[in-house]
């Protein structure tokens, strides 16, 4: 079966590989290590591995509260991001209050793993609606239960690009004047509200912004939308009032919100 397949064998040679380097470092990543790679998630990445997405997983990108983020390198030698949603970590709470009010998602799962799986799609169909109404985000390859499969953005060495966090801009103003023009797409062209917005899930790829982290990112008349937006508009006011650009909330709001 999948265990005899050789692309799964080398996959699965690599995560042991993973988890061993990781073993041999504090407890801390131990614990992390063995959440992301419970079983039935080894599982998924040899499924993933054997559909051709993903040969072999090369090192960490991030590790969040939620998920952990993987380099993955295919068969070309092409690299993907691959985002695993951690079961014993999630938010189960946060993810049923923000699937229960979004009319695309007509279930109330109080099973953990339907409802891991039901977000990572979600950040799945965010990214596509995104992406065809021309938002700069990663491109959504495949997703399968708690795993995602994205567009790698860095450079072609396999250096990931660093958030906006991580790395400022140079052009501080100029970068604005692109990201309003992203977030504008986001609101009014994709209909949806990111959720989460700060300097921490926007990169800075060559100095253009590429918002990533949608899984939280509701319809605009999720009953929760109005809050969201007005807590992303403050976020970005703030951090780009702090690097010197003249914008406040009332500004961004009304380049924002038309109607
Ligand atoms: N497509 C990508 N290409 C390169 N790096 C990425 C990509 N997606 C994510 N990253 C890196 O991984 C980090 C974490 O990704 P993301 O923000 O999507 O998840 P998260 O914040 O860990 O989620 P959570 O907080 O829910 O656990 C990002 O800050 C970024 O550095
Ligand atoms: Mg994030």
């Amino acid at each position: 079966m999948d265990d005899e397949n050789p692309r799964v064998a080398k996959a699965d040679a690599e995560v042991q590989k993973l988890i061993s380097r990781k073993r041999t470092k504090d407890a801390d990543d131990r614990k992390v290590s063995s959440e992301i790679f419970d079983k039935a998630t080894l599982q998924v990445l040899y499924k993933l591995a054997n559909q051709g997405h993903l040969d072999v997983l090369n090192g960490a990108i991030s590790t969040g509260k939620e998920a952990n983020v993987l380099k993955g390198i295919k068969e070309d030698g092409s690299i993907v991001a691959v985002k695993i949603y951690r079961i014993a970590t999630s938010d189960f709470k946060k993810m049923q209050y923000y699937i229960a009010g979004d009319p695309r998602f007509n279930v109330r799962s109080s099973n953990k793993r339907q409802l891991i799986n039901n977000w990572v799609n979600k950040e799945f169909r965010n990214l596509t609606r995104l992406k065809d109404a021309g938002v700069n985000v990663p491109e959504a390859i495949t997703s399968l239960n708690n795993v995602l499969i994205i567009e790698f953005i860095g450079d072609e060495d396999g250096n990931p690009a660093p958030t906006v966090k991580n790395l400022p801009p140079q052009d501080p103003a100029h970068f604005y004047e692109q990201l309003v023009e992203q977030m504008d797409r986001f609101i009014n062209k994709a209909n949806l509200i990111h959720g989460d917005l700060s300097s921490y899930n926007i990169l800075n790829f060559d100095e253009k912004p590429v918002i990533i982290d949608v899984s939280q990112s509701v319809v605009r008349d999720h009953i929760i939308a109005n809050e969201l937006l007005a807590r992303d508009i403050k976020n970005i006011s703030f951090e780009f009032s702090k690097m010197g650009v003249d914008t406040s909330i009332e500004d961004l709001t009304n380049r924002l919100i038309k109607d």
